[in-house]
């Protein structure tokens, strides 16, 4: 193929056209993309000219580094932010900003085992599959646990087993809105479980990838943030915030960080972070996007995203089609329609049934055609 890699340098005209075909394929794709959360209406050139320097956010936020170009200020601004909305005191939060919602939910999983090493962790089978690597990746012991129909977490199969395993401590992984139903686990319910059963030896980690960024702008909100009893939450950046890299950010409780942060000579940082080398860039656009939106701003596209959704539940039930959202939820889940339409919706089926996201690109008109083409 023209303008694939070998050993010799290649002519710039065959570099360019290589580019320009995948831009043209991204272009394209992007228009007819409403299976995954990501949301596509954003700019950032304003942030452009950083890519002409060697930014890194090597190690803990909070602390002084000796890498001096880093964007570390604007990140711990957008780590304030997410406090507000995940309800925790800024004085007592600490986090830092990751390359998504993967390693925040290793984060939270990391510091849950670092305090209590010989926890049993507990997560449905709605989780998403990044838990059970990240489990197997701690080499810590689990049990997965039933989900409902609705996608949220079988309580009595969970108090079932916490109670077998009253003696020894417990990590719950909650999911604030689960990828395929977005369904959200109910917090206070499994922190009552855990203190009926006295198990004091506990901790929960929220997975709030997309509904993170949903739940702190709505009315009526599903108990979700650190006065609801997690310990730890994980949120994606790319995903309702909308950004061109994949970021996100993890959340939790400055005491529980202090424990086991090292201090690293080497680039004179404290190493509480996953990874060591980090984007500059994720926080600087989670705070572009923080600034220019506000909380209003947000309020307002998630209001709009949810009349999107209850729009498509309306428009497939008029049709005869059983879809179906959970409240608070972008999420509108049916029937597997046929392979060709999944294809061309670029939808994320899973046995029988598929979902779409209302992110703020997906129009009526979008689905006015996709619910025309699972009539059919
Ligand atoms: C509930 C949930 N958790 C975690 C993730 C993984 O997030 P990321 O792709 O940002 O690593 C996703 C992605 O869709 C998700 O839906």
């Amino acid at each position: 193929m023209i303008g694939t890699l070998g050993t010799a340098p290649l002519p710039q005209s065959e570099i360019q056209g290589r580019l320009d075909r995948l831009l043209g394929e991204v272009q394209e794709a992007s228009g007819q993309q409403v299976g995954y959360p990501t949301n596509q209406n954003f700019d950032y050139s304003a942030l452009m000219p950083f890519l002409e320097y060697s930014l890194n956010n090597v190690g803990d936020p909070f602390h002084a580094s000796n890498y001096k170009s880093n964007s570390h200020a604007f990140e711990r601004e957008v780590i304030k932010r997410f406090a507000g909305l995940l309800r925790i005191a800024p004085e007592e939060a600490w986090g830092y900003v990751t390359s998504g919602g993967t390693e925040g939910n290793m984060y939270g999983l990391y510091l849950a085992r670092e305090l209590f090493p010989n926890a049993i962790f507990y997560f449905s089978e709605e989780t998403h599959y990044s838990v059970l690597k990240n489990v197997r990746v701690l080499n810590a012991r689990y049990i997965m646990i039933k989900r409902q129909q609705n996608g949220e977490i079988d309580y009595d199969d969970l108090y079932d087993m916490v109670r077998v395993h009253r003696d020894v401590p417990a990590v719950i992984m909650a999911t604030i809105g689960t990828t395929m139903r977005g369904g959200v686990d109910d917090i206070e319910r499994i922190r009552a479980m855990l203190s009926d059963l006295a198990v004091t030896n506990s901790y929960i980690h929220a997975d709030a990838a997309l509904s993170g960024m949903i739940l702190p702008f709505v009315d009526d909100p599903q108990p979700f943030g650190f006065d609801a009893g997690v310990d730890s939450v994980s949120v994606s950046g790319h995903k309702l915030i909308g950004a061109p890299l994949p970021c996100g950010v993890v959340l939790t409780k400055r005491a529980y960080v202090e424990r086991v942060g090292r201090a690293i000579e080497l680039v004179g940082v404290q190493d509480t972070t996953l990874s060591g080398s980090r984007s500059a860039m994720g926080p600087l656009m989670m705070w572009y996007a923080f600034a220019r939106y506000g909380n209003e701003g947000f309020r307002k596209l998630v209001t709009g995203m949810l009349d999107t959704a209850e729009y498509a539940v309306g428009q497939f039930n008029e049709r005869g089609i059983p879809a179906w959202r959970h409240r608070n939820s972008v999420t509108v889940v049916f029937p597997r329609p046929p392979d060709d339409v999944i294809r061309k919706w670029q939808m994320a089926p899973e046995g029988d049934i598929a979902h779409i996201i209302t992110m703020p690109h997906v129009t009526r008109p979008m689905i006015d055609e996709l619910v025309a083409d699972c009539a059919v």
